[in-house]
């Protein structure tokens, strides 16, 4: 058995939740970020697909979909549940140079299901340049926070580093069906 639940168990310094997000915080994850008109869309930290299942009916017909799953188990999974998606097993804070091998200069949208809170101040921001980097000029990137984690310095300091980064950040109302309940962050570059 390959659950969130169980890797949790194992590693939790990278996967950094018990449970998959809710489908109220998958779809909250997809609105208000061009993602019905982007050309490439790339998903940060799948695991088991919770927004991934969200992401794929709202692609257009003809674009590109690129997934980036650290742990080898949860990629091959994710390949054989959806062919849709191309689905890399490798580190997120490679972007730019997963992005160059796959011929993708950059995504016009990326997601991030990425457990922020759990990673070192350093890895948080070699992916978070990365993301910038990879991103179109105009491009959106979402990802989401838990509402426990925003007053504690590591999720003030995050924030800080998404407002220091691109030119508007918002946040979405709070999915209190999740657990634990969050928000959505949305960047535009
Ligand atoms: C909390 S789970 C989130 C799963 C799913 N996106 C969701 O919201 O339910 C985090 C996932 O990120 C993956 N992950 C952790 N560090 C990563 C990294 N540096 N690059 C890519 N994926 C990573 C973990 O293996 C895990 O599958």
């Amino acid at each position: 058995m390959n659950s969130l639940f169980t890797r949790f168990l194992r590693h939790p310094g990278q996967v950094g939740a018990l449970c998959p997000s809710s489908r109220s915080l998958a779809i909250e994850m997809t609105r208000g970020i061009g993602m019905e008109t982007a050309r490439t869309v790339v998903e940060l930290g799948p695991g088991t697909g919770a927004i991934t299942s969200e992401i794929i009916p709202r692609l257009r017909e003809n674009a590109g979909f690129l997934t980036v799953e650290l742990d080898p188990g949860m990629a091959e999974s994710l390949r054989g549940r959806f062919p849709r998606a191309r689905v890399v097993c490798g580190s997120a804070s490679d972007l730019p140079d997963i992005l160059k091998a796959s011929d993708t200069p950059c995504a016009d949208v990326i997601l991030s299901g990425l457990p922020w809170a759990v990673f070192p101040t350093q890895l948080q921001d070699e992916i978070l340049d990365g993301v910038f980097a990879g991103l179109a000029s105009g491009g959106a990137f979402a990802t989401f926070a838990y509402i426990q984690g925003v007053i504690l310095p590591g999720g003030i300091r995050f924030r800080r580093r998404l407002e220091s980064l691109f030119r508007e950040v918002s946040c979405s109302p709070i999915v209190w069906r999740n657990l634990p309940p969050a928000f959505v962050y949305r960047c535009r570059k």
